[in-house]
């Protein structure tokens, strides 16, 4: 979520909250295609590409999406930390009584894949809402899914995913053209992987966010038009068929010099492999 959304006061009304996430979405970006810039893509390419959901909250014409998601084992699924903030949701996450995560449901006006409730929720504790670092959250699912629908996650900080310039796919439901236009359909975007010395000029810890390369890595094109954007946070960013970052945050959506920044896979492992 942007800055201004997490300096709000407490939001007692979800709807309010949701309609606070569209208010504050960035001006358009340069590119105001689709996720920005991007392309259709079906669930079948991406099975692992999951949605965080709750009718109560966000209303059921998009199955109560607000958050993408990825699988990373039969029980296991990564979605970001600041999904299952108050900011968010408007309440603390306990309150939720129908969080599900949707699975294999391209078009989210649709009922077709599978939709499940947790059995268990951990959200990182030393997630920091000022700047954003550790943006992970571990939904545990109370039945397994089919080992076709998780990816892999990267091996380790070594990983050659991570290698800059690597080409990387982002996946999601969220606004494809930066103004709060949410998709119904799954849209993917092509970016690339980039180094940590652009992701740190691009966010040196001023206005525009503080890149923190020991717990994030970032992605995007020179000219930007491609990128995650506002409703597709937690959602996968995939390269060399392993997940190397969930959607965290950014400044506007594709804009040119201001990348997408993504939860760094490698550096959450550990958590992952002790709450999943
Ligand atoms: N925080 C946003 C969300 O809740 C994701 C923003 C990603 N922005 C970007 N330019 N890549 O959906």
């Amino acid at each position: 979520m942007r800055r201004s959304l997490r300096s709000l006061p407490v939001l007692a009304v979800p709807l309010v909250a949701a309609l606070m996430m569209v208010l504050t979405a960035p001006a358009p970006a340069t590119a105001d295609r689709v996720v920005v810039g991007g392309h259709p893509a079906r669930t079948v390419e991406a099975p692992w590409t999951a949605a965080v959901a709750s009718r109560a909250l966000f209303g059921g014409k998009r199955s109560g999406q607000f958050c993408g998601a990825a699988v990373v084992s039969p029980t296991t699924v990564l979605t970001a930390a600041h999904c299952l903030s108050r900011a968010v949701l408007g309440m603390d996450w306990r309150q939720v009584r129908d969080l599900r995560v949707i699975i294999g449901r391209n078009d989210l006006r649709k009922s077709d894949g599978m939709e499940y409730p947790l059995v268990r929720v951990w959200v990182n504790p030393a997630y920091e809402a000022d700047n954003r670092a550790g943006d992970i959250a571990v939904l545990t699912l109370g039945v397994t899914v089919p080992a076709a629908y998780t990816v892999p996650m990267a091996a380790g900080r070594g990983d050659p995913a991570y290698r800059p310039g690597v080409r990387a796919a982002v996946y999601g439901w969220g606004d494809t053209g930066g103004g709060g236009e949410y998709a119904s359909t799954l849209h993917a975007a092509t970016v690339r992987v980039l180094a940590d010395t652009v992701c740190r000029t691009a966010y040196p810890g001023n206005a525009e966010g503080d890149y923190q390369p020991r717990s994030m890595v970032c992605a995007g094109l020179p000219d930007g038009g491609r990128d995650a954007c506002q409703g597709d946070s937690g959602g996968p960013l995939v390269a060399q068929g392993r997940l190397v970052g969930l959607v965290s945050w950014g400044s506007g959506c594709g804009v040119a010099g201001r990348p997408g920044v993504y939860t760094r896979i490698s550096a959450v492992a550990g958590l992952v492999a002790a709450h999943g």
